[in-house]
């Protein structure tokens, strides 16, 4: 039998949003018999014929409809796009209506991140974006909350919708300390409520 998990499911094309998930991944496993299972989507082509390799060159393997379908709770990742999640995360999210039809994923806590080039280039819209599809899946979402004091501090990413990263417009900058911080709170939050919730306990 496998332990419970949470997954962290991402899309990254340059790096940075992989960078968020692996301290989302590090805060999961920072709470006692849960482990972080990590995933990743494959990109979209303009050429409906193409087709990606089954394992990824690099990164995270694809994720399955089983690895979402048995998580006990999901953080979900993608680069900032024009305000809005990235295309390969959408198409990934829009292929799992039969999930939503049996309720697979209702009653079960999640978070959101992303990572923008500027400050202000719209995080919290994609944040927000990627909440939707979430809702009607019924899952919870848990936010950030302004008890992590790097919500206060930041003069980079963070955000009490979900942890951000801003990678500059070259995607050269580094994660600063408290976008760790803070992705790595996040991954406990939602690993500590899951693990609540999996014991029938209040979260
Ligand atoms: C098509 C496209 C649209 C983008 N739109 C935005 C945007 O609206 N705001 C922003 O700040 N950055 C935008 N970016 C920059 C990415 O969000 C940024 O480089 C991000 O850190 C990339 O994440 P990744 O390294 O995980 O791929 C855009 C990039 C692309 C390719």
């Amino acid at each position: 039998m496998t332990s419970p998990y949470v997954l962290v499911l991402y899309y990254s094309r340059h790096g940075a949003t992989a960078g968020l998930a692996r301290h989302q991944a590090r805060g999961v496993e920072e709470v006692p018999g849960m482990e972080a299972r990590i995933r990743t989507v494959p990109a979209v082509s303009a050429t409906c014929e193409a087709t990606e390799p089954p394992i990824p060159e690099e990164g995270a393997v694809y994720c399955t409809e089983s690895d979402l379908r048995d998580c006990a709770g999901l953080l979900l990742g993608s680069p900032t796009r024009f305000g809005n999640m990235a295309a390969p995360m959408k198409y990934f999210i829009d292929g799992t209506s039969s999930l939503w039809l049996s309720g697979g994923l209702s009653g079960k806590p999640a978070g959101v991140f992303s990572s923008s080039a500027s400050l202000h280039g719209g995080q919290e819209t994609t944040l927000l974006s990627m909440m939707l599809p979430l809702l009607h899946h019924g899952m919870l979402l848990t936010g950030l909350p302004y008890t992590e004091s790097g919500l206060l501090t930041t003069d980079a990413g963070g955000t009490p919708y979900g942890a951000t990263h801003v990678s500059g417009t070259d995607n050269a900058r580094s994660l600063t300390e408290t976008e760790c911080a803070l992705a790595r709170a996040q991954g406990r939050r939602v690993a500590e409520i899951a693990r609540r919730l999996l014991q029938g306990a209040a979260p």
